[in-house]
């Protein structure tokens, strides 16, 4: 397999894509109403849930593309720029694995039976249960609180590569 110095357009259209959904899906957690016993998923939380999906699905076919068309981190950086960005970069391929697998195992745990944008039914990971629920919605938001906090990382260290040192960074990511 060849390690390629530059990210091919599917890899380009992967991160941009899932950055739009990340940019939707985090507002609708924040702002969809709270939980409590015995209610059902209405709107917000259908949508939350089918986009949230939808991220999963996009992200492991990513990792999968990421996997077989290996890039190399841009070579002019020094040594712990390189090593620092490879391992940001892993965390945030698991954090968005955790935040959205612990988000399906919640809403399983709740019993809930949830059409992806009303279409599609979406399979549940176990049956009801009230008390794993209960543990599992603690886990759901350090996850998405944790890839939050990544993510502020990663977005701060490609802005200070496109303004700060001017270099060639931020155009790896961009179309052309
Ligand atoms: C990376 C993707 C995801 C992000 C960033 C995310 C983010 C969030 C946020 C910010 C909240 C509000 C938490 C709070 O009130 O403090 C939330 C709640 C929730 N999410 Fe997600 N979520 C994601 C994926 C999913 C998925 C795939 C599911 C289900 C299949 C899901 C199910 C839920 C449920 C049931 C709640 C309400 C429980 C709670 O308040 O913790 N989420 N999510
Ligand atoms: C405004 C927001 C963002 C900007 C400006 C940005 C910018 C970049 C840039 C410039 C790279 C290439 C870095 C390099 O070549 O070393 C990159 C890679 C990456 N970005 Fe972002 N990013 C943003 C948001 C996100 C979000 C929301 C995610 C969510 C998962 C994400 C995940 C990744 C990953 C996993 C890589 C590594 C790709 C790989 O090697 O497979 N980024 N990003």
């Amino acid at each position: 397999m060849t390690t390629r110095l530059q990210y091919g357009t599917p890899a380009k259209i992967f991160h941009w894509l899932i950055v739009a959904l990340l940019a939707v899906q985090y507002p609708i957690g924040w702002l969809m109403p709270d939980i409590h016993p015995d209610m059902s998923p209405g709107a917000s939380m259908n949508f939350h849930i089918s986009v949230g999906i939808t991220i999963l699905v996009l992200t492991a076919l990513r990792l999968f593309w990421r996997v077989t068309h290996p890039v190399a981190p841009e070579s002019a950086l020094p040594a712990w720029q390189r090593v620092s960005s490879e391992v940001v970069h892993w965390l945030l391929y698991a954090l968005v694995l955790a935040a959205t697998l612990s988000g399906w195992l919640f809403a399983s745990f709740r019993g809930w039976s949830v059409s992806l944008f009303y279409l599609v039914p979406l399979p549940m990971l176990a049956s009801a249960n009230a008390a794993a629920g209960r543990a599992i919605e603690g886990l759901h938001q350090a996850m998405e609180l944790a890839l939050l906090i990544t993510l502020l990382v990663h977005i701060g260290a490609a802005l200070t590569h496109a303004f700060v040192y001017r270099d060639r960074v931020m155009q790896r990511m961009l179309p052309g």
